[in-house]
């Protein structure tokens, strides 16, 4: 099928590339030249694990093309997704602007038969009505411009109205395994009242429901839960918010545990048998950030409030989740007292691990806060001590590896659970620290190891 995918940002360039490697035509559009250039010649804008190969592959059997000209895509597609950003307002609302221009723009360049126009941007509830008519208004705009250039006379408009439906079709994906998830989801989400529409998205998903690209192809096919618009755009955020309260829930547990000295990962195995409750989202540490749970949680209050309902539990959720990125801080101070005149290593700096991305990073907050209270901070992170240059970081020394970090140190904080971290050389790092200190902010490391190497191991909640 010929797929538009407009905005190339994790989930477009995710879901454009994949769609290419599963056969489609696929034009990503992106209104940065500059991305455009860089994604022509194979290469990933983001650092996402297997998505510049799928892209180099898509590229050379010419299943995928790059381009700035939001027409040509709008021309090509007969599906066209709608992955521009929505980033949050300092009140908590998401930024539509992006999303309001690109329907706008499909507006004004529909010209060629049915197309079905899928909101895959993360949209507040109501979104897909409000695309619908923003596209209208794209429509009569063009329609007007027609008139007006003489070109075609009030009488003929008519021919020139475009037919199509609006779907959303929600991304559940993760930064880190985007590409994984793509091609092995949970479930598919299509909301939508044009049965015409539905059954174009369920042709365009058929290789991954019938699990062509899975890890595993014999298991049952993907559920598809095929609703209305509302209902599809909701579950996103309900998704989103159910999983950040049940991390802000394990925290607190965690807390709890750490005044009555029970360890919170058993408790968290303890629980997490029980079938109703599950094993997944379960492990406590210094809280939730990235560029999803934070924005999409405040959404969801801000939307309540818009109705009159005050989202009480959510809003404890993000409250558990602020004073928990400083739980680092205050372990730091039970151990070291004063922070005036100390140094302290952050190992890892993104908001989980096999991603570049620091949005709503706890180690942000940490900087911040050890920068107050007048200690020195340094960093190794195996990707931001790479490409350091880009994040603009600043009140934080990057240093290229762990034991340059270590040197000197008065305490280490483990901030990002990357894996190269349970192999480090330990013992060695002990000696080079001032006082052999390390807090474990995602309970990672095996804390009877910790201690036989020289350190004295504070984890959260055990
Ligand atoms: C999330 C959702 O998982 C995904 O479905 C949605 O589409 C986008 O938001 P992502 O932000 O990439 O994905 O990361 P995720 O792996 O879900 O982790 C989110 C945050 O929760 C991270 O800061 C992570 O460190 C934290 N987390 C996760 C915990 O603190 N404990 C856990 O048990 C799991």
């Amino acid at each position: 099928m010929r797929v538009c995918v407009i905005g190339t940002g994790y989930v477009g360039l995710v879901t454009g590339a994949c769609l290419a490697h599963i056969g489609h035509d696929v034009i990503c559009v992106d209104n940065n030249e500059e991305k455009v250039k860089l994604m022509k010649s194979g290469q990933s804008p983001i650092f996402e694990p297997g998505l510049s190969e799928i892209m180099q592959s898509a590229i050379q059997t010419e299943k995928i093309h790059f381009t700035s000209d939001l027409a040509a895509g709008v021309a090509h597609g007969e599906i066209l997704f709608i992955a521009v950003g929505t980033p949050p307002l300092p009140t908590g609302e998401s930024d539509t602007r992006y999303v309001e221009a690109v329907a706008r723009g499909i507006g004004a360049n529909l010209n060629n038969g049915y197309k079905v126009i899928v909101n895959k941007s993360t949209v507040p509830i109501g979104s897909g009505d409000w695309v619908r008519m923003i596209v209208l208004d794209g429509i009569a705009e063009r329609q007007k411009s027609l008139v007006a250039a003489g070109g075609v006379s009030e009488e003929k408009l008519p021919e020139f109205v475009a037919e199509f439906d609006v779907v959303s079709n929600p991304e559940f994906l993760r930064e880190g395994s985007a590409v994984y998830d793509t091609f092995n989801p949970d479930r598919i989400v299509l909301g939508g009242n044009s049965q015409r529409a539905v059954a174009l998205m369920q042709q365009l998903y058929a290789p991954i429901v019938e699990r062509k690209y899975a890890a595993d192809p014999s298991l049952p096919p993907v559920p598809i839960l095929a609703t209305d618009l509302s209902s599809a755009e909701m579950i996103k955020y309900a998704a989103n918010a159910f999983l950040a309260t049940k991390i802000s829930f394990i925290n607190e547990v965690a807390n709890i545990c750490d005044r009555v000295g029970a360890d919170v990962t058993q408790v968290a195995k303890g629980i997490g048998l029980d079938s109703r409750i599950g094993n997944k989202f379960l492990q406590a540490g210094i809280g939730w950030g990235g560029s999803c749970f934070p924005k999409d949680v405040s959404a969801l209050i801000h939307t309540a409030d818009d109705y009159g309902y005050e989202a009480e539990l959510l809003k404890a959720a993000v409250n558990v989740n602020e004073r928990q990125r400083l739980i680092a801080l205050e372990k730091l101070q039970q151990v070291l007292k004063i922070l005036k005149g100390k140094t302290v290593g952050l190992l890892g700096l993104t908001f989980k691990p096999d991603t570049d991305d620091m949005r709503d990073a706890p180690a942000l907050n940490l900087i911040e806060q050890l920068n107050r209270l007048g200690a020195k901070v340094k960093a190794y992170d195996p990707i931001v001590s790479q490409t350091g240059m880009r994040h603009g970081l600043s009140g934080v020394l990057v240093e290229t590896d762990a034991e340059r970090l270590a040197d000197g140190c008065d305490a280490l904080v483990l901030v990002t659970e990357w894996k190269q971290f349970s192999t480090l050389d330990y013992l060695k790092m002990a000696k080079l620290m001032a006082h052999p200190v390390i807090i474990d902010g995602r309970n990672f490391l095996d804390p009877e190891a910790m201690v036989r190497a020289g350190f004295q191991y504070v984890g959260v909640g055990r």
